[in-house]
């Protein structure tokens, strides 16, 4: 049961909210000014909270600020009057979730209070269920899948010690976080975090980049420069990208390793440091070792204390949390009001095999957010290689009639034919691209699904298709999966 506090100095109209609304699962309180409300909030757990902006005495928008000072979760929709639409809209500027004109419409005001609320539980939901790091620059690092929590729990140990962490997972899995993490969660959080991409430097500047140099030390070295290593004293140095640095620049980077002293180029003294390394690389350096392109003493030293970040369809419990988490600070970047994300789209970011990982989700969020004009972001806004759609509407899918009973695990192909007959046939007299690509994709579905058995999961599997867009197409051909299946 939800608690909904109606907030307007015209009793008629707070009637008419309430049983408006008592058919659905709230509670409903009244409230005839800003004050009682402010008060009331303040006595109650109130979830949702509808407030007239215009009231005499306290002002709706006073009102509200009180309101989100107390408890920012609780959501404020604000009633308006036509002629004072700005104010409402200057309401959603300061935290209300979203406004209604009077005179209100029953329909749309259980419509927006459902939503709301639906959108809100998700959010507490989400972040009473999961753990959320918080780095002190500002960065969250988001997970609930056991896999996270458990490198959590890690990142928490190993930040308490010294000795060198190798971060080891694909591009976009989160490494540099994870660095991130280990530095700001250790005693040494209030010195320097220091990164070296070890892949973007010139070959010729790398030693000077990681020891730095003294004045005249080679052409161009018009200035004594401090290296990374000592720039980083006291704090930890970030050596990203590990896997690409050359056979010479390994030699001195161990040797620096194994003793924190280093001479900077063209000096003649040594200089000792004290820093903590860090180290990640998505490149396979056993299989370098062993083609002799990574040292092994270079790399037993750095990977004391392994961890391993798995791709994001080993977490795909991540993902709708990750998403949020997206939508959040994108709203806050770009000044929007996106809700969340649609049930259909939602079921394509999660059978996507993202490949760039979280990296390749958030660009995709960031990409859906720029072109979303509703305030849920829908299929057709996700980037065509989510959707599999080239641009096609995906919602409003139902999988009635076709439900499937084999299970996710691939089945070979044994005992499949050697190839399918389509029984597609061009003919030259109706050579229109367009209605011969429809009919060949027509074929094609069926022959796909006799071969099958009229499976969905293998059929999709196997052309290579998601399977939402297979859904989609056989709705979109009135093909029924079901009536090809063989029943032997
Ligand atoms: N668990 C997470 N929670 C929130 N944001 C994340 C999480 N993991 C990764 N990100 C974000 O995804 C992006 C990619 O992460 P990061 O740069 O750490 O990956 P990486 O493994 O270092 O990738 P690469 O190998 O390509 O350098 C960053 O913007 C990062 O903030
Ligand atoms: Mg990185």
């Amino acid at each position: 049961m939800f608690k909904v506090l109606v907030v307007d100095d015209d009793s008629d109209l707070r009637l008419s909210v309430a049983s408006a609304l008592s058919e659905g699962n709230y509670s409903v309180d009244q409230a005839s000014n800003g004050e009682e409300a402010v008060n009331r909030v303040r006595a109650g757990r109130y979830n949702l909270v509808l407030l007239d902006v215009n009231m005499p005495q306290m002002t709706g928008l006073e009102a509200l600020r009180e309101i989100k000072a107390h408890d920012p979760s609780i959501i404020v929709i604000v009633l308006t009057a036509f002629s004072n639409v700005r104010d409402a809209v200057d309401a959603t500027r300061n935290g209300a979730y979203n406004y209604l004109e009077k005179p209100i419409k029953a329909d749309n005001l259980v419509y927006m209070v459902d939503k709301a609320l639906k959108a809100h539980n998700m959010v507490r939901s989400v972040s009473l269920a999961a753990p959320v790091f918080r780095l002190q620059n500002g960065q969250d690092f988001v997970g609930q899948s056991n896999e996270m929590k458990r490198i959590f729990s890690v990142i928490d140990k190993l930040s308490q010690v010294e000795t060198a962490v190798l971060i080891r997972g694909e591009s976009g899995t989160g490494k540099e976080l994870v660095a991130q993490a280990l530095h700001f969660n250790s005693p040494r959080k209030d010195n320097r975090f220091v990164t070296v991409n070890c892949s973007a430097i010139p070959e010729n500047l790398i030693e000077s980049e990681f020891f730095g140099h003294e004045k005249g030390a080679f052409t161009g070295a018009d200035q004594r420069k401090i290296g990374k290593f000592q720039y980083a004293d006291g704090g930890t140095l970030f050596l990203d990208e590990i896997g690409d640095i050359s056979a010479a620049m390994q030699v001195k980077l161990l040797r620096a390793l194994q003793t924190k002293r280093f001479t900077p180029v063209g000096a003649n003294r040594e200089i000792e440091v004290d820093v903590r390394i860090v180290a990640a690389t998505n490149r396979n350096l056993e299989e370098m070792i062993r083609t002799g392109h990574f040292r092994e003493d270079l790399f037993y030293r750095l990977n004391v204390l392994p961890i391993l970040l798995p791709p994001l369809r080993q977490r795909k419990n991540d993902i709708e949390h990750l998403v949020r988490h997206f939508i959040e600070k994108f709203n806050q970047q770009h000044g929007k009001n996106i809700s969340g994300v649609s049930e259909a789209a939602m079921d394509l970011i999660v059978s996507h095999s993202w490949p760039g990982n979280i990296r390749e989700l958030e660009n995709v969020i960031e990409h859906a957010f720029v072109i979303e004009s509703r305030d849920e972001i829908q299929s057709s806004s996700l980037p065509a290689s989510v959707s599999g759609s080239h641009g096609e509407d995906a919602d409003g899918v139902t999988e009635a009639g076709l439900e499937d009973a084999d299970g996710i695990l691939p089945e070979s192909l044994e005992g499949a034919p050697l190839s399918i007959e389509t029984g597609f046939r061009l003919d030259i007299n109706h050579l229109d691209f367009q209605a011969n690509k429809e009919e060949f994709e027509r074929q094609f579905l069926i022959s796909a699904l006799k071969a099958f058995n009229g499976r969905i999961n293998q059929t999709a599997m196997h052309a290579n298709i998601p399977k939402k867009t297979l859904l989609r197409k056989l709705e979109k051909y009135g093909i029924r999966a079901r009536e090809y299946s063989r029943q032997d």
